[in-house]
């Protein structure tokens, strides 16, 4: 074996709904990792998507793909409730394990694989996948450098609108299936990631006001993958929702800084629209994911600036999470890739994270997540984070 093919490296993915094929997508472009295998919910689906896919090897349950021994990395994309023992399961293997968000469906489960991975001594992130866009790096190398002075307010929104009809239905609407939240946890815990990651605070206090917009929805009888609609589909059933679709939160951060944001799947023209702002006590900056190629630079003594994603101009630090010129968009699949690469770099080099969400940022997902349902539920009170 030549040093190149020493150095490969094999995963497997389970579950290849909407965000599988991208995992598998982001790692084929490192050049250096294996498509092993896709195990799906049945032997038939695992095969189809292997193929689909171009993996070797199609498998009907996660467990036949953890024994595989040319998978060291399991990569987790099923519907939440399945990634506690599946992640378990790998880790007990000695697996690298990269779980798609949230880490597990409950704090209590988190903590646990945070625990189990420190014992495995494996690299063990988690896809807060915005954290790989460029122009989220630039601006936080720039907080990090002081250049918007002291963040005092980060605000903004995740805003969604493809469950806006009583004929939307997804997992994610059974407690069972996508845990305690839906517009929360689906996405607001990526808007908590990103202001964290962006500033390197953290978030300590939530008051939360949660509602269910629809709270009566038509079920398909057949199980479906993510963001499709149920209009059209033949067999329905109307069942009550127990999760909330929209969400308004106060924050405050350990600086002192504070901080608001929504979340909400039922706000129509908002297709993935994740906004950030951080103002500082100098100047702001704000990047929108529908938008990813701007960064606004927010001033009060001169004009403000629209920095275009452009390598020439960016931080010499940060340039490499952008790929190409100036005028050429990049975009979630690229930031997606930039992520993969931090991961795989650490599986390969032993070198500490960069930039990825690892395993405990995946808990303190979890533990915000559950602060901001337990304010909400007691009438909306300031609620402390633990973690
Ligand atoms: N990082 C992101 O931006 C992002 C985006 C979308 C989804 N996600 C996360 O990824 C996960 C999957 O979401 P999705 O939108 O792809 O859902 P999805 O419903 O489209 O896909 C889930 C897939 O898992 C399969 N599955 C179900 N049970 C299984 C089992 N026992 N073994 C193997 N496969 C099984 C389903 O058949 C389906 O193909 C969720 O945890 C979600 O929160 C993250």
């Amino acid at each position: 074996m030549d040093d190149r093919a020493a150095k490969r490296l094999g995963m497997g993915i389970v579950g290849a709904g909407f965000v599988g094929p991208h995992h598998v997508d982001a790692v084929r472009r490192l050049g250096f990792v294996d498509i092993v295998a896709v195990a799906g919910s049945t032997e038939e689906s695992g095969r189809r998507k292997a193929e689909q896919l171009g993996a070797r090897r199609g498998y009907g349950d996660y467990e036949a793909l953890i024994n595989d021994p040319d998978v060291q990395v399991v990569h987790v994309a099923t519907p939440n409730h399945l990634h506690y023992a599946v992640i378990s399961a790998a880790l007990a293997k000695g697996k690298h394990v990269v779980s798609d968000k949230p880490l597990a469906a409950t704090a209590a489960e988190s903590r646990k694989l945070v625990q189990q991975a420190k014992r495995a001594n494996v690299v063990a992130a988690v896809t807060f996948n915005y954290r790989g866009n460029p122009l989220v790096q630039q601006a936080r190398h720039a907080i990090a450098k002081g250049q918007i002075g002291t963040p005092t307010f980060l605000h903004g929104y995740y805003l969604q609108d493809w469950l806006l009809n009583d004929t939307d239905y997804s997992w994610r609407l059974d407690p069972e299936k996508g845990g305690a939240s839906s517009a929360l946890g689906d996405i607001g815990s990526h808007w908590c990631d990103l202001a964290q990651h962006i500033t390197g605070l953290r978030i300590t206090h939530v008051l939360g006001d949660i509602a269910t917009v629809i709270p009566r929805r038509k079920k398909p009888r057949v199980v479906r993958d993510a963001f499709q609609t149920a209009a059209g589909v033949g067999d329905l059933e109307t069942v009550d929702i127990r999760v909330d679709d929209l969400a308004s939160v106060l924050v405050r951060f350990d600086n002192g800084a504070k901080g608001t944001f929504s979340a909400g799947q039922v706000c129509a023209g908002h297709k993935n629209d994740l906004v950030l702002e951080v103002c500082g006590s100098k100047a702001s900056v704000c990047w929108r994911q529908e938008q990813q190629n701007e960064l606004w630079i927010g001033r009060r003594e001169k004009a403000n600036e629209i920095l275009q994603k452009d390598p020439s101009l960016m931080d010499a630090e940060v340039r490499s999470y952008a790929h190409l010129p100036a005028g050429h968009q990049e975009a979630w699949a690229d930031a997606f890739c930039n992520v993969m690469r931090d991961i795989y770099g650490c599986i390969a080099s032993g070198q500490r994270p960069e930039i990825f969400a690892t395993f405990e940022d995946g808990y303190r997902a979890n533990c915000i997540i559950e602060a901001i349902l337990e304010s909400a539920g007691q009438g909306g009170i300031w609620t402390k984070v633990e973690y």
